[in-house]
């Protein structure tokens, strides 16, 4: 019987085959209740009590060895059914496409990073917002034009219920939330009901700064622009002041950079006036410090206000304002960046 046993292993053990069919006829052999194996099991009886140990041993490694050797042959053939046709593991791999950012977040992200480095922190206020927080405590007078319903879109009338035209609104959030010395500046979307075209559209971004402190002064908030300005553009960049008005600061005025894409020599861009504007500022008003509880003969403080979409497009030379809002893939993927 032992004879037999290891007859019948080796035969287990040198079967192959690719063949479903011939797998089955094998198992049938070997396994099936009138099989082999279960024959050796029904003999087992008529062996001699001194073997018995022995045989058993064995019948039961045969069994295991022929279970084995089925499941083997079987995963074989339906890995390779699955795979091994299909695909061919010699061609070169499918390159994955990675995104990029979208142009008007690296440049808000750099100018972040150019502002941290100067100490300001970030502070972010609502899009929908109040007449309070957008306008009258930033002293526009009652009459003023941007309050007209053709520049704000106003949500609901009296109380009034708007989306903020201008990021101005957080520094009057940050003013009631925290006190001086207050070195902030808040990115984000406003609106304006324009008609769209390739100079403006109904929402933008802007980044609104603000620096409050004892002795803040206007050579400081100049010193500052100058630092933003090199930084962003390029070192050789210069700065100009020209006076506006803001109804939030006094003195204001509206900053021009020499033009990054002629250096000032004068092209289509700048109207070959070699500078092109990028930001409004001026000191925070004493009648907006009082509004907001901060005693304007013991503080002053520097404010700015600059559109995004601006300085991207001076930036990267872009033409058309609404390129930003379309999402082409063809325009958004030439912007690599690690910010
Ligand atoms: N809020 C102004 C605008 O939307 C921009 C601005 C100008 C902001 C002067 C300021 C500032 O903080 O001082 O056009």
């Amino acid at each position: 019987m032992l004879k037999k046993i290891e007859n019948l292993l080796n035969e287990i053990k040198s079967f192959d085959s690719k063949d479903l069919n011939k797998i089955e006829e094998f198992r049938i052999k070997f396994l099936a209740k009138k099989g082999i194996i279960n024959n050796l099991f029904s003999d087992f009886k008529n062996v001699p009590n001194e073997q018995k140990k022995l045989v058993g041993q064995k019948i039961n490694e045969l069994k295991n060895l022929a279970i084995e050797k089925v499941n083997n042959l079987k995963s074989k053939i339906s890995s390779n059914n699955k795979f091994a046709e299909k695909i061919d593991l010699t061609l070169p791999g499918d390159s994955i496409k990675i995104g990029s950012r979208h142009p008007l977040s690296i440049v808000r992200n750099q100018i972040i990073d150019i502002f941290n480095r100067l100490g300001f922190t970030i502070s972010e206020g609502p899009e929908i917002e109040d007449d309070y927080h957008v306008f009258s405590a930033l002293n526009f007078p009652d009459e003023h034009p941007a309050r007209d319903m053709q520049d704000t879109f106003f949500i609901e009338k009296n109380p009034d219920v708007l989306l903020r035209t201008h990021t101005s609104s957080v520094q009057v959030r940050t003013m009631e939330n925290q006190k001086p010395p207050i070195r902030t500046i808040s990115p984000g979307r406003v609106f304006r009901n324009e008609a769209i075209s390739a100079r403006a559209h109904c929402i933008f971004h802007q980044i609104e700064g603000l620096y409050i402190d004892k002795n803040v002064s206007f050579a400081d908030l100049k010193q500052t622009l100058l630092y933003f300005a090199k930084e962003m553009f390029g070192k050789n960049t210069r700065i100009r002041l020209r006076p506006s008005y803001f109804p939030f600061t006094e003195p204001s005025a509206e900053m021009d950079i020499s033009c990054n894409l002629c250096g000032g020599k004068g092209c289509n861009v700048c109207k070959y006036t070699g500078w092109v504007e990028i930001l409004g500022c001026g000191m925070v008003d004493p009648n907006v410090l009082k509004s907001n509880n901060i005693d304007a003969n013991e503080f002053t403080g520097f404010a700015f206000g600059m559109g995004i979409e601006r300085i991207t497009m001076l930036k990267y030379g872009i033409k058309d304002l609404r390129l930003f809002f379309e999402n082409d893939i063809r325009f958004l993927e030439q912007f690599k960046s690690a910010y």
